[in-house]
């Protein structure tokens, strides 16, 4: 049975409960974390309690757990599950109001909301036998503030929505100057001759934190270049490798675009020489 946690109180999933009233649920007018944790470590946790914090600063939700207070509410959430790897969900949102307006109320409680779910060992570092992922790619449509990691997840559903209904992994997305920003559920890199080169960070892109952990993890390592910067359509359809990166997925190969194969169609050596140095070093963000 998977163990919760709602505003202070450990209790079985199913028996959780909020106001239909609650902003997030009227509004998504909340923040979300996703933090993964391989036999029982998180894997980037002050990082991704940092975005909490700034995306809660962002839409002046008042909660103001530090990231040692967040740690402890996490880990003491992992200790009543059962498992080795999870993924754990954490969501703030505004709280729950006595009516429906639109503007920020005073004096309401954020809803405070966590819980943990079972993922799989990280995937084998060989380029022979990694799950290879497939995408389509279309036009942006969310909005300007993709660098806010907001519950009003709707329209990310929606583009996901249309890779999967296309029978892709995945979908990849374009601004309206073609330049590549992300997917709807994760980050973009390609590589070409050698470089890996993914869209700097701004509003039109979620600052992923496994993103980070690559850019900083080859950075540091430096046997292969990395360059953050503007990424067009036809770079993205002319790469030798794609990869999406998340929490959930780490760095996932993509071998087909639209159809059309990904450099030769087969998981590249880029991929598989970045994925092993992101491996040693994950656990030290
Ligand atoms: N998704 N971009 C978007 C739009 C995302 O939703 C995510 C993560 C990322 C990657 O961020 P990170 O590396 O910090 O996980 C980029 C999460 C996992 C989700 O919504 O389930």
């Amino acid at each position: 049975m998977s163990i919760a946690y709602l505003n202070g109180t450990y209790l079985p999933l199913e028996e959780a409960r909020i106001s239909p009233l609650d902003r997030g649920f009227l509004f998504g007018d909340g923040i979300y974390e996703v933090i993964p944790y391989y036999n029982r470590k998180p894997v980037g946790f002050a990082p991704h309690m940092q975005r909490m914090i700034n995306g809660l600063a962002a839409l002046e939700i008042k909660c103001n757990k530090s990231i040692d207070e967040w740690r402890e509410l996490l880990d003491a959430l992992i200790a009543k599950n059962d498992g080795d790897n999870f993924g754990v969900y954490v969501h703030v949102s505004r709280g729950a109001d006595t009516k429906r307006f639109h503007a920020y109320p005073e004096n309401v409680e954020p809803t405070v909301f966590a819980f943990a779910f079972g993922i799989k060992d990280p995937e084998p570092v060989d380029r022979a036998t990694v799950h290879p992922y497939t995408v389509s790619s279309t036009q942006d449509l969310r909005w300007k503030r993709c660098n806010i990691k907001s519950t009003a997840l709707l329209g990310n559903v929606m583009h996901f929505q249309q890779g999967y209904a296309s029978g892709n992994n995945e979908i990849l997305l374009y601004n309206d100057k073609n330049e590549l920003t992300e997917g709807s559920s994760c980050n973009a890199f390609i590589v070409k001759d050698g470089v890996v080169i993914t869209p700097i960070e701004d509003n039109q892109i979620l600052p992923g934190i496994t993103r980070r952990i690559i850019i900083d993890s080859l950075k540091a390592d430096g046997s292969i270049p990395v360059e953050e910067r503007t990424v067009t359509m036809d770079e993205v359809r002319n790469a030798d490798e794609i990869w999406i990166t998340s929490s959930s997925k780490e760095i996932a190969p993509v071998v087909k675009l639209d159809g059309n194969p990904v450099g030769n169609g087969e998981v590249g050596p880029v991929w598989e020489a970045a994925f092993r140095i992101y491996t040693d070093r994950k656990f030290d963000f």
